[in-house]
């Protein structure tokens, strides 16, 4: 009997993993990918069946593995959507559904760089009002509200969707553009603006780290927030480990 799959998405790790695992299973298991919903045009070169929009926490997530016989869940969120993944580890606990966490490598800057990670979003608040004076805040769109209080200095905001409506910041100057980017395209981005200081959520991949890479190079500051603490799953970095513990799952 074909046994069904659940991708949870929303990265590049996700989409390849649909692919490759659609491709590596084909006539022993199906691929169900799923997307938040709340990216206006997501990526949609998934192989396999998408479905959209939440479950509806965990008691929805657990009904919705029960209901649709899913055998196996890979968690291949990005690594601060922290919701959805524990949400995902308590369904699968619940359901003894086997979980894996499908996670990109953390960045990693050179010692001598003028950078510093910090726990949280309030932390980078409170660093900033340091030394900055304009600032790349690289964080989507959740959290600019916390960045309200820091009147003095003036933000760049990119988003990949427009804003509902203008950042609550007292100086700014919203952007919309969707990754990739080129490291020499963020460097012209972060002059033309005359940025001092970069802050970025600590994501990984190579999508999101031109900005860094530039930031690097201009010789600015770079605030990174860490990730929020890991479920307690097996976790891999690398698709062929997925593979193999599909093999094993499946
Ligand atoms: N956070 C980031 O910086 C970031 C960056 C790039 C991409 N993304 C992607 O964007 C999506 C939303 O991120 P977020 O940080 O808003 O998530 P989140 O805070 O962890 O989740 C909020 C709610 O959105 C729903 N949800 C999230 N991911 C889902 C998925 N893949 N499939 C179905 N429902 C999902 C769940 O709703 P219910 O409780 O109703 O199930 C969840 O409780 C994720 O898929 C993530 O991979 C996030």
């Amino acid at each position: 009997m074909v046994k069904r799959l659940l991708i949870l998405g929303g990265t590049s790790e996700a989409a390849e993993l649909s692919h490759t695992a659609a491709k590596t299973f084909a006539g022993r298991a199906q691929v169900v990918t799923s997307l938040a919903g709340s990216t206006r045009s997501p990526r949609l070169d998934l192989a396999g069946g998408v479905r959209r929009g939440g479950f509806g926490g965990i008691e929805g997530l657990s009904r919705y593995l029960r209901d649709e016989n899913i055998a196996a869940v890979i968690d291949a969120t990005h690594p601060f959507a922290e919701t959805i993944s524990g949400h995902a580890y308590c369904a699968c606990l619940r359901t003894a559904t086997p979980l894996l966490r499908l996670e990109r490598p953390a960045w990693t800057l050179p010692p001598a760089a003028r950078w510093v990670e910090v726990a949280t979003m309030t932390a980078a608040v409170e660093v900033l009002g340091g030394f900055a004076r304009r600032v790349f805040l690289g964080i989507g769109r959740k959290n600019l509200a916390m960045f309200t209080a820091l009147e003095e200095i003036f933000f760049l905001v990119r988003t990949i969707d427009p804003l509902p409506a203008p950042p609550p910041l007292a100086r700014h100057h919203a952007l919309v553009a969707r990754p990739p980017f080129a490291v020499n395209d963020e460097k012209a981005l972060l002059t033309e603006h005359r940025i001092d200081t970069v802050v970025a959520k600590n994501s990984g991949g190579a999508a999101a780290r031109a900005k860094i890479d530039a930031a690097l190079a201009l010789d600015l500051s770079v605030v990174l927030i860490a990730r929020p603490a890991p479920e307690p799953c097996p976790t891999t970095a690398r698709l062929d480990e997925a593979l193999a513990w599909l093999e094993d799952v499946l």
